[in-house]
């Protein structure tokens, strides 16, 4: 049975202006273990997708499709079935650890908190253990340290603290939502390693959201590429970017900063992402792609497969697109 199974997840808002269709029609399948990589540019449906397999719309959000987490239905699931599942089960990570640390409470009480209210613990052997999962994200002197206040924290350190706590109840499946977006390259680097290691060490499934296809390779077995709220491709990491199948993907692939050419200028995607107020009917990366016929104003042929596992949405062929 798969960890988690989402089949034609979407995803819409209803805002004054209109409808808005963040998500259309993902479908993904992942076990434990296993790692994935949703990718796109800003606005491309990364957040709302990890949103909704949460619950965790705003209010105007409505989502319909599947998702299975260990073969239960959680999509719209009642609050008291999905705030159990969030606290034991699927644990998040977001791109700014001050939106889930409290400026006002040491390390230490936030942690144990947690280890209380879902694990029953004393406070003493939850500052314990909460000390064990500072060590465990490579804090320096965390016995130390975990009286600190997150605003003592530097930027890369904090980043840990907010790992270590999502880290506290063991969860099956881990959702990071750009969480190196914030950080340095070096610190970005030493927070990707330490995700590794930690997931081989706690062999949990991760779901890694970036905009930036260059810290997947090497960390995720698969990648999901997302444009206007659908998906241009998706399958194995290494066969995409030996060979990506989509004029996007190529696109996010030339865009990756090199290490050795660290000033070098970077080869960004002319053109801004769609108005998601008025999706086009077509295929929304038509404007900014330089292989775009005139059907493809008109319509997106679905995800296909064309090769073992890997699926794409173009309309023109691969050999059309030298
Ligand atoms: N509460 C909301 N009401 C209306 N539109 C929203 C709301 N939340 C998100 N959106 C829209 O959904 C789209 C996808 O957003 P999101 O998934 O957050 O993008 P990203 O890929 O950057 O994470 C965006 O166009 C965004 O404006
Ligand atoms: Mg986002």
């Amino acid at each position: 049975m798969a960890l988690l199974d989402v089949q034609n997840l979407s995803v819409s808002f209803n805002t004054n202006d209109g409808v808005v269709n963040a998500v259309n029609d993902v479908s993904f399948a992942m076990d434990a273990g296993q790692t994935l990589a949703i990718v796109g540019e800003s606005g491309s449906g990364k957040s709302q997708t990890a949103f909704a397999i949460l619950g965790l719309l705003a209010q105007n959000g409505m989502s319909s499709g599947s998702v299975k987490f260990q073969g239960k239905e959680i999509l719209n699931a009642p609050l008291e079935k999905l705030n159990k599942i969030r606290a034991a089960d699927i644990a998040m990570v977001f791109q700014d650890p001050m939106t889930s640390l409290n400026p006002y409470m040491r390390v230490s009480d936030q942690m144990a908190e947690v280890l209380i209210h879902h694990k029953g613990m004393s406070k003493t052997e939850a500052i314990a253990e909460s000390v064990k999962m500072l060590d465990a994200v490579k804090i320096p002197d965390a016995a130390a340290r975990v009286r600190l206040y997150p605003h003592e924290f530097s930027g890369g350190m904090r980043q840990r603290v907010m790992i270590a706590m999502s880290l506290l109840c063991k969860p099956k499946l881990l959702i990071a939502d750009e969480p190196t977006t914030a950080l340095d390259v070096t610190v970005q680097a030493q927070t990707m390693t330490l995700f590794s290691e930690l997931q081989s060490e706690f062999g949990m499934g991760v779901i890694l959201i970036t905009h930036d296809l260059g810290v997947v390779a090497g960390f995720c077995e698969e990648v999901m590429v997302l444009y206007g709220g659908r998906v241009m491709e998706q399958g194995p990491t290494d066969p995409i970017f030996a060979t990506p199948s989509h004029p996007y993907t190529r696109g996010l692939l030339k865009a990756i900063p090199r290490v050795d050419q660290l000033n070098a200028e970077l080869d960004t995607i002319p053109g801004s992402p769609p108005n998601m107020l008025q999706a086009p009917k077509g295929c929304p990366f038509e404007p900014r792609c330089q292989y775009a016929q005139e059907d493809c104003v008109q319509s997106l042929r679905p995800l296909t497969e064309f090769a073992p596992a890997r699926k794409r949405a173009c309309n023109r062929e691969l050999e059309e697109l030298v």
